[in-house]
């Protein structure tokens, strides 16, 4: 996190002694990322943070993964994954009913749609997670304090931050969960880590915990996720006394939200590339996200991207908002996910780049993510898959006579951004 922040009762120097009101000393833990090398927050705790009195198995979701092999662009249909939210089929757990969609060594993403009951409280020891909200409210109740979240939120929570979601309405939850932190780009920071004037949003948008969340119990589960070798597998860990037990906390190191309307989008006179769209990075991935905005005012301009082969990336768009009539023909709808890998040149048909001419707003709203090692299917992505997608620019696929694959619309998403 860029900058510093102070919640609830802290003492006035560091490393000393941090009495309660009956005099009994709370118990000190630094939460730093790199050792004690980078980031951290102090927390001082009522109970012992690493007094556990049991360790399990946690029995994780499918966690395979199919390599995108012969290689193919997918168009996942996420929404088809689970029931719509609310309806009598109840919703999902927020985090053990996540299903997964594409993943590689670096990061994974996984989709849920949930109820209204609570997640068990949890953590991700692999890396930082970045879930963005579909749809839905709620709070996430964090050992730091309680973030609120609404449709539109990306909800960053640090590596091992013990939390759990509370939807108060049905939430569909894109979840992005690196191997690695997951921070501004650098680019937009100064030296000393403050957002810069150029980048498209600033420390004013960014909405960590504003008060400590304190709770009483003993034999809390929290559930662990966390690596073995090269595979991501669980733990139930059962602690003393409850993990949400800290009267006051200060640092750089902590959850927050940032909402994707807050996002200043940059244009320009000719069509600009995704880095411009960029919010966040993690290590070997980007996360961009294309919001509705004014586009190119060069008089001859092309507002739909040119091809690209993207040779370094595989890339993954998540369509959330906007129009999508007019993207007839390839199949992509609200809920769907393009993966568009390397070794592969995509772009527009050639009918979208001459409808798009003269064009001064683009209406879409999508997240991408960018990896820069190949990504494979989950289970989740594997459920998902529209086969017709791939033969959607020619129109026909080689093995079906060549008879169109989706009639005389036959042809990719007209989608404007990547
Ligand atoms: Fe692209």
């Amino acid at each position: 996190m860029p900058y510093y922040r102070t919640v609830g009762s802290v003492p006035p120097k560091r490393h000393t002694q941090h009495r309660d009101p009956e005099g009994r000393l709370y118990y000190e833990e630094l939460m730093g990322e790199e050792g004690f090398s980078s980031d951290s927050s102090l927390l001082y705790h009522r109970g012992v943070p690493s007094a556990i009195v049991d360790s399990q198995v946690w029995e994780l979701p499918d966690q395979t993964r199919a390599p995108n092999h012969p290689l193919k662009p997918r168009h996942l249909r996420l929404h088809s994954l689970f029931p719509e939210p609310g309806s009598a089929a109840g919703g999902a757990c927020p985090v053990e009913g996540r299903r997964l969609v594409l993943g590689n060594n670096d990061v994974r993403i996984g989709y849920v749609v949930t109820g209204t009951d609570p997640s068990p409280y949890y953590r991700n020891a692999i890396g930082d997670e970045c879930v963005y909200v579909e749809s839905g409210s709620g709070v996430v109740e964090t050992v730091l304090g309680v973030i609120p979240y609404r449709a539109q939120d990306y909800v960053l929570v640090p590596r091992s931050t013990t939390h759990r979601w509370v939807p108060s309405e049905p939430s569909r939850l894109y979840a992005i969960e690196a191997n690695s932190h997951i921070a501004p780009p650098k680019r937009y920071l100064s030296r000393f880590g403050q957002l810069l004037e150029h980048a498209p949003y600033c420390e004013r948008d960014l909405h960590g915990p504003g008060e400590t969340h304190l709770v009483e119990g003993s034999d809390v589960e929290v559930l662990v996720k966390h690596r073995v070798g090269g595979a991501v597998v669980g733990t139930r860990m059962t602690y003393d006394t409850h993990p949400f037990d800290v009267v006051g906390w200060d640092g750089c190191l902590y959850p927050y939200t940032f909402n994707l309307e807050d996002y200043m989008p940059i244009t320009g006179k000719v069509h600009q590339p995704p880095p411009v769209h960029q919010v966040f990075e993690g290590w070997n991935f980007v996360v961009c996200n294309f919001l509705p905005r004014k586009v190119d005012y060069h008089p001859l301009s092309i507002p739909v991207p040119y091809y690209h082969s993207n040779v370094d990336s595989d890339e993954v768009m998540f369509y959330v908002g906007g129009d999508y009539e007019a993207r007839k023909g390839s199949g992509i709808a609200l809920g769907s996910i393009s993966l568009h890998p390397g070794g592969y040149a995509h772009g527009p048909q050639p009918s979208a780049i001459e409808a798009s001419l003269g064009a001064e707003k683009f209406e879409e709203t999508a997240v991408m993510i960018d990896t820069f090692a190949p990504l494979e299917l989950g289970e989740g992505g594997l459920a998902a898959e529209d086969p017709a997608y791939a033969w959607s620019w020619a129109g026909r696929h080689a093995g079906d006579g060549g008879t169109s694959a989706r009639g005389e619309d036959g042809g990719p998403a007209v989608y404007s951004n990547s």
